[in-house]
């Protein structure tokens, strides 16, 4: 391979550009030509203590633990400000590394920017307690104190937002932060630094180590100067992170997949329904973990709506990710690619129709990339291999319910608990489906709406903790409550007070 021509990138720590400790390094791909593009460093658990050491050296000493939460929102609001600056270049990045569509990262990259600015807002607003003391001449008060050096592991699919929905937060509440990007897509994480440098974030406060699961990940979480781990990637994974961080006491808070359920009522309104399943599934090519990948539809319309979404998936657009027209892009890496491939397969094999796509697409706009054709299988059953294990791609399985109950019943039967969509026009079913769904989010007459102002989550298998909103910004603290004394004596010393 001619690596001349390659993008080469440094790792970020301690505020400094550094190769890997053994200067070795991997190639990342462009999934639209299936070519390498870039060459990153291949980190290892030595880079991984250097990073570690400079975050905690950086979290106990030196200008951040001494800065006012003010300074420190206002350092976040600049990176806000560089983020929105800088949003067209760090979308393209993302488009040549993981192959989702310009017209969806662009607009996702300078949206990103509120997470700086939100959590910059938030960092002088946490606020402790006075508690009324039931003790005489005692005062008792409550601070928000960080925690030290967070972990932050990132997947493939979203890289700069699923990074800022931790990185802000850490920060605003005054903690150091180690990245590890996926392996898959470490280009943007590493252009994003340029902005933390520029901002003036002190060194050691934000760094960045590339490199594979086992080699950079594992020792990341093990590292006994890590106190938290923030994770968003495969169920599979975040239970190997879970036990890890477990061994160390460590605190964690994860964001795994789903199996979501988007459900339509006969009484819907069946084109917004259509656009809104279309969204759910082949919008990022499925590769979003609120999927909706589960399509329950009232039986009495069921033929009629697959009809309609066949139709219109049809007409969805292929080809280069970079192009505002296109509307399906690759999928981002030969792995996944093949996963998916491999679940088509096993969909068919248990007897599921694929009545759209169902294999590899070759249509000339898709050239050498890793392209899968929009798929919708129907005669699904809800314990079938398809309907219960994400996939991660444009893979829809439609399963027909008769009524609320039955409805309620297949959405909820799954491990996952991430999201849900529910399409109907009725105001108290809207409500009872919105209260009975077991799920960290719940979209009616709409999906895939997400807000730095809202807490995002998993129930079941899909997660521990919440992301974005106010609240969540104490899973980055802990409490400290501390007593004064004002009793000019120390009574007997021998008695709990
Ligand atoms: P993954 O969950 O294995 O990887 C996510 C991150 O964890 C990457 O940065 C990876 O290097 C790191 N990692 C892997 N093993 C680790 C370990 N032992 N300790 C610490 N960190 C580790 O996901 P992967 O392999 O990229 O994709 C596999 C499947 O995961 C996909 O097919 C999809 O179903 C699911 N997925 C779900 C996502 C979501 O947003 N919920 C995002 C990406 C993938
Ligand atoms: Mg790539």
């Amino acid at each position: 391979m001619d690596t001349a021509a390659l993008t080469k990138y440094r790792m970020y720590i301690n505020g400094q550009w550094v190769e890997a400790t053994t200067g070795g390094y991997f190639h990342s791909d462009n999934p639209y030509t299936g070519k390498p593009w870039a060459m990153i460093p291949l980190g290892t658990a030595a880079d991984v203590d250097h990073a570690v050491q400079a975050a905690s050296a950086a979290f106990t000493s030196g200008e951040w633990p001494r800065l006012t939460a003010t300074k420190r929102g206002a350092l976040l609001r600049r990176l806000g400000d560089l983020v929105t600056e800088k949003s067209k270049m760090l979308a393209e990045i993302e488009v040549r590394d993981n192959g989702k569509l310009y017209a969806e990262m662009s607009a996702q990259t300078a949206y990103m920017a509120q997470w700086y600015y939100y959590y910059g807002g938030l960092a002088d607003k946490i606020e402790g307690q006075v508690i009324p003391s039931d003790k005489a001449d005692t005062f008792n008060y409550t601070r928000h104190e960080p925690l030290g050096v967070i972990a932050a592991i990132i997947p493939w699919n979203s890289p700069l937002l699923l990074m800022a929905w931790k990185l802000a937060p850490a920060l605003a509440a005054g903690n150091t932060v180690v990245i590890k990007p996926s392996e898959y897509t470490s280009a943007s994480a590493l252009e994003f630094m340029k902005l933390v440098e520029q901002a003036g974030f002190p060194p050691g406060v934000v760094n960045v180590v590339t490199g594979f699961g086992p080699d950079v990940g594992a020792p990341l979480v093990e590292h006994p100067l890590v106190a938290k781990v923030a994770f968003t990637g495969s169920d599979a994974t975040g239970q190997k992170i879970y036990e890890a961080a477990a061994r160390g006491l460590k605190r964690v808070s994860m964001e795994l997949g789903g199996k979501s359920p988007n459900i339509v009522f006969d009484d819907a309104h069946l084109e917004n329904a259509v656009k809104g399943v279309i969204s759910g599934i082949f919008a990022a090519t499925g590769q979003t973990c609120i999927a909706g990948s589960r399509l329950l539809v009232q039986r009495g319309i069921h033929d009629a709506f697959v009809e309609k979404l066949v139709a219109f998936a049809r007409s969805a657009r292929m080809g280069d990710p970079m192009s505002m027209d296109t509307q399906v892009g690759p999928v981002t890496n030969l792995p996944q690619f093949e996963k998916i491939l491999k679940y088509i397969d096993i969909a068919k094999e248990d007897g599921a129709r694929p009545v759209l796509g169902g294999a590899r697409a070759t249509r000339p706009e898709c050239g050498a990339g890793w392209f899968v054709e929009p798929t919708i299988f129907t005669g699904v059953k809800n314990s079938m291999r398809i309907a219960q294990e994400e996939v991660f791609g444009p893979v829809l399985s439609v399963i027909p319910f008769e009524d609320e109950e039955d409805a309620i019943a297949i959405g909820n039967d799954v491990v996952f608990g991430l999201a849900a969509g529910v399409w109907t026009q009725n105001m108290r079913r809207a409500f009872t489906m919105a209260e009975r769904l077991q799920a960290g989010t719940v979209w009616v007459n709409t999906y895939r709406a997400v807000s730095y102002l809202s807490p995002f989550g998993g129930y079941k298998r899909s997660g521990i903790g919440r992301e974005s909103g106010q609240e969540m910004i104490k899973e980055y603290l802990q409490t400290k409550s501390v007593w004064i004394s004002t009793a000019t004596e120390v009574p007997n010393p021998f008695i709990m007070r």
